[in-house]
């Protein structure tokens, strides 16, 4: 694997940032996680505008305008001869004195790599998969704000771990008013009546790329949307329960701990909205 690194290509071995980093130190950066299909980064615009997002809301300043980071992506993606490809941009603060002053960084890091796509095993869409409702809350966002795709994922490793004790395959994050924010790396989504909710921005969460175009699919295909927040309770009963993000694109939910949900099978909603997200996939890799 050829690393990208503050404009350079390394061999995976020698791909190295120093132990000064204030990402290494403090947990001080962050970052977007991305897939390529048939050559073709996936909405990529709208990652490289969370990026920046994300940049502006922790005052880092991007060394790359948006042009750079979406060249280095595409460079880093030839120079690993990929075409389906996991990528991830990572940009800490980079090396500096000891302390959390940021003005101690003077140059942030950034770094890229992409590697061959494993997919999911085809029996979690076929079968949907089990998540479970952790007691870690995801961060108040006056504390550290979800908003910001930061490298600083100690709740939700916290959560993971708890999600992973019980038999889960993702933890679902309840925020600071006890409502259903996310899971530990997607967002949650469930059907009630044939209508779509989904928490809102403000129950604290990361607004997933694969969040909107999910919105905006079910708009098209006239199934009604609204951002509410709504309680595990109300998420047990739903008639059904998915989870988006940018590796698993729209995966069924058919259990919440020890509830059923769906009847222990991927609703109709669901397939609809996942044959649609597959659709919207190869209509933008045609269209490069
Ligand atoms: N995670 N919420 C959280 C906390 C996440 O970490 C992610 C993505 C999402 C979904 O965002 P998107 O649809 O843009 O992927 C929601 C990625 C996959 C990761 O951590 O690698």
């Amino acid at each position: 694997m050829k690393i990208y690194i503050n404009g350079k290509f390394y061999p995976e071995d020698e791909a190295k940032v120093s132990v000064f980093d204030h990402g290494y130190l403090y947990g001080d950066g962050i970052y977007e996680t991305l897939r390529a299909y048939g050559g073709t980064v996936f909405k990529l615009d709208e990652h490289l505008e969370r990026l920046r997002n994300s940049a502006r809301l922790m005052e880092l300043k991007l060394p790359l305008d948006d042009p750079k980071v979406a060249k280095a992506v595409y460079d880093t993606l030839a120079e690993n001869s990929l075409t389906d490809a996991y990528i991830r941009i990572t940009v800490s603060r980079g090396p500096g004195e000891i302390g959390l002053d940021p003005a101690l960084c003077p140059e942030p890091t950034v770094v890229i790599f992409a590697k061959p796509f494993k997919d999911y095993p085809p029996e979690m869409y076929e079968k949907g998969i089990k998540v479970s409702v952790c007691r870690t809350r995801r961060n108040h966002p006056e504390c550290l704000d979800p908003a910001i795709k930061s490298t600083n994922f100690l709740n939700n490793i916290f959560a993971k771990v708890e999600a992973k004790k019980a038999g889960a395959v993702e933890g679902i994050m309840l925020n600071h008013s006890g409502d259903v924010a996310e899971g530990t790396v997607s967002n949650v989504f469930m059907v009630k009546e044939g209508e779509l909710l989904t928490p809102p921005a403000i129950a604290g969460i990361l607004e997933g790329v694969t969040r909107s175009v999910v919105m905006s699919l079910a708009e098209g295909l006239g199934i009604p949307v609204y951002e509410e927040p709504f309680n595990e309770v109300r998420m047990w009963q739903a008639d059904e329960v998915f989870i988006t993000n940018t590796t698993m694109e729209v995966m069924p939910v058919t259990g919440v701990d020890e509830h059923v949900v769906a009847g222990g099978a991927p609703g109709e909603v669901t397939k609809r909205l996942r044959a649609a997200f597959r659709e919207e996939v190869r209509r933008c890799s045609k269209t490069r």
